[in-house]
């Protein structure tokens, strides 16, 4: 699951995620289908996300006995969309955790600077005391990726993971270089970039098979 040489990365290879991730590539997947299939791709990631939440326990009694059962400790998770794709990840992520506080983040890269300018920035106030999970589908260039990290970081979070349905090794590399403490989660790294930053094989532009935009 994690790559042994790398700790920072972590490549979600459960069949069930595998074979659900196959379907979603294909174009022949109806849009329908493709955001059903994320849905379902991100409750499986989110679990693998979600490993290493500190727990304490409280004293319950069950129908037979005391115990002192396991729950989650500390403040409640914030998932970070950024804007427009990660909404395909956010649900299903939501489901796994339902009370995960919710964030946005909105970037478009400049035409002439080909900076990314922030456009939206919602988060809740006190995000340095809890677990932020940013959901994105695609790790391309890493570009739009690192900048809405820098944002949240600018905004307090300290405790950030990175989930994402494919990752080319070029955005993993940027990632890393620029937020070496930031875990990446995806299902899958794949080959490389195309000349128009498109990830190959991947799975085309994710935002416009959930949305059937083109
Ligand atoms: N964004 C996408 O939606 N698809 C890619 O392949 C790369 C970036």
């Amino acid at each position: 699951m994690t790559d042994a040489a790398d700790p920072h990365l972590t490549i979600v290879d459960h069949p069930l995620v595998q074979h659900k991730l196959s379907i979603a590539r294909d174009k022949a997947t109806s849009t329908y289908g493709f955001r059903q299939l994320l849905r379902e791709i991100s409750l499986l990631l989110g679990y693998e996300v979600l490993r290493d939440l500190p727990l304490s326990t409280r004293m319950i009694e069950t129908p037979l006995e005391e115990m002192e059962a396991p729950t989650l400790a500390g403040k409640k998770l914030v998932l970070v969309s950024i804007l427009r794709a990660g909404n395909g990840l956010l649900d299903g992520m939501l489901e796994l955790a339902p009370s995960a506080r919710v964030g946005f983040v909105g970037l478009y890269r400049d035409p002439k600077t080909l900076e990314a300018v922030q456009y939206y920035l919602k988060v809740p106030a006190d995000l340095g005391e809890r677990p932020v999970i940013a959901v994105d589908p695609m790790l391309a260039t890493g570009n739009s990726s690192v900048a809405a990290i820098d944002r949240l970081k600018e905004a307090g979070a300290k405790d950030i993971r990175f989930a994402c349905l494919l990752a080319a090794p070029e955005g993993v590399a940027r990632m890393k270089e620029a937020h070496p403490d930031v875990r990446i989660f995806t299902a899958a790294l794949d080959q490389r970039l195309n000349e128009k930053a498109y990830i190959l094989p991947g799975l085309g532009d994710a935002g416009d098979r959930m949305f059937g935009t083109k």
